[in-house]
């Protein structure tokens, strides 16, 4: 697979086949991430990586604590959105909504059945092999955005392992279930999760390409004509 296969063949995978992963090779790939880029080189990242029996026992803890509070209703650490969401940010976000939703036949009205899909974040989506990101607490904006590119490191290069992945800040909601399983120390804040697996491309939960932006919403060309 070559790096343009690799970028336009990731998606945010929603559904995973029921299928190991070796282990060996997503330490490959957590190290082979690590060429992503960062301001004065710092490597803001950290990743927690948890599979089998740790996995699973993390799961049944998070799954006790869900069934008795609607994980949409904690709070994160770090605002995960702006409030109010305004413009073409709140359109592309109703619009994402719709189509995962829709592609599952989950109606608007149907509370029962959207909470459902959002708690199947926490169950990795069956994933097999789950990772959580943190960073530094005292760090920044631009750490932050280096941790973005190792992410997004980690997703395209999984790609060329024949991997799907799902980037989660749903987790940053449980931060306090994350950080006490996986004993955070202090200076060190919970961003995201991400689910690694074999995805089933042809599941409704994957079988949607989401939209983009048109080029001359985001980009402004000076010296191109
Ligand atoms: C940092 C980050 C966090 C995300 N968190 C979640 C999440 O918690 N749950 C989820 O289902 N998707 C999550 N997503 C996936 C986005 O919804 C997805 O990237 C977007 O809709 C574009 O779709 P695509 O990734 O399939 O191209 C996240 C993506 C990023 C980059």
């Amino acid at each position: 697979m070559d790096v343009f296969e690799a970028v336009d063949s990731r998606i945010s995978c929603r559904w995973f086949h029921d299928k190991p992963v070796d282990l060996n090779i997503v330490k490959e790939l957590i190290v082979k991430a690590q060429r992503a880029a960062s301001g004065g080189n710092l490597q803001s990242w950290n990743v927690y990586a948890l599979a089998n029996e740790p996995l699973k026992q993390f799961k049944r803890i998070v799954q006790e604590r869900i069934a008795k509070d609607d994980p949409r209703k904690s709070k994160s650490e770090y605002p995960i959105y702006p409030e109010p969401m305004w413009g073409a940010y709140k359109e592309r976000r109703e619009e994402h909504g719709v189509q995962l939703y829709g592609s599952l036949g989950i109606d608007r009205d149907d509370h029962e059945g959207r909470l459902g899909q959002y708690k199947r974040n926490f169950e990795f989506f069956n994933a097999p092999v789950a990772l959580f990101l943190t960073i530094d607490r005292k760090l920044g904006p631009g750490q932050w955005a280096d941790l973005g590119g190792y992410i997004h490191a980690l997703a395209f290069l999984a790609r060329g392992y024949g991997l799907d992945t799902c980037p989660q800040e749903a987790w940053a909601r449980l931060y306090d279930t994350v950080g006490e399983f996986l004993k955070l120390p202090p200076n060190e804040m919970l961003f995201c999760g991400m689910a690694i697996g074999y995805g089933d491309r042809k599941h409704k939960a994957n079988d949607f390409r989401s939209p983009r932006a048109e080029l001359h919403e985001f980009a402004k060309f000076h010296g191109f004509d």
